[in-house]
């Protein structure tokens, strides 16, 4: 082989890599340039990130700029906190209402009550005073039922049967200020009511009616030990 100059050689090489040519390189060269073509662009971008953005930031701002986000969304609104705290005085009240109420209705001083509301004070009045104040029936209150009737076994008897023809005598012949006589008007409850409702009706007339609390000791449980 016969000695190039080495200009020469220098010349060459640089004329082969202008035209795209060469040697041994030139097969290697051709697929380098070509990756590194289609591969800069991401390299260039990922360093261009990371230049301006630095090493984490990219991406880890994103999730940190949803993540407060995200929980005060689903997060409770201020105006719901008071009713919120309220929700266990609510549903200790709501339990305790139902209680109260359930005592009252099984009790036969809520029994007398409602039974005196809707049978009898359309004439004897809500207070009892009946005919003191406009009512069709007898006053029932300051004593005047005590009087007609001295005990509460009379009493219901009277008012099981409701009135006795005009003009007979009933209750106490020793009232005070004369024995009452029949002037009509009074229904029959019996039948209409139970033994327990005419019961609790009656204790209510001779108890609430007369300003007395309701004689919880003397009622009875239930239609067995009632003494008539
Ligand atoms: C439609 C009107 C009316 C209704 C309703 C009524 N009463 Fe009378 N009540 C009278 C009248 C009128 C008398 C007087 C009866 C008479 O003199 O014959 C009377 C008398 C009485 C007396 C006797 C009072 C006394 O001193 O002489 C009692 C007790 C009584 N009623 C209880 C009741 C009860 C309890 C109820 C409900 C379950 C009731 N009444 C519902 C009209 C009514």
């Amino acid at each position: 082989m016969a000695e190039v100059p080495p200009h020469l050689l220098e010349r060459s090489r640089s004329r082969r890599a202008a035209l795209g040519l060469g040697g041994d390189d030139a097969v290697a060269a051709v697929p380098a340039v070509v990756t590194t073509a289609t591969a800069a662009p991401a390299p260039a971008s990922a360093v261009a990130a990371l230049a301006t953005g630095g090493g984490s930031p990219p991406p880890p701002t994103p999730p940190k700029a949803v993540r407060p986000h995200r929980p005060r969304r689903p997060a409770i609104p201020r105006f719901a906190l008071p009713m919120l705290l309220l929700l266990p005085v609510w549903a200790i009240s709501y339990v305790s209402v139902f209680a109260a109420q359930k005592e009252k209705l099984v009790g036969p001083e809520a029994v007398g009550t409602a039974v005196y509301s809707v049978n009898c004070s359309r004439c004897h009045q809500p207070d009892g005073s009946g005919s003191d104040s406009g009512g069709v029936g007898r006053p029932l209150w300051k004593g005047e039922v005590e009087k007609t009737f001295v005990s509460e076994a009379e009493q219901i008897a009277f008012v099981k049967r409701g009135s006795y023809a005009v003009g007979t005598p009933y209750g106490n012949p020793k009232r005070e200020g004369g024995q009452h006589q029949a002037k009509g008007g009074m229904p029959k409850w019996e039948g209409a009511l139970t033994d327990d409702e005419i019961k609790a009706v009656i204790q209510y007339e001779r108890s609430v009616l007369q300003g007395k609390p309701f004689p919880v000791d003397t009622v009875a449980p239930g239609p067995a030990p009632a003494k008539k």
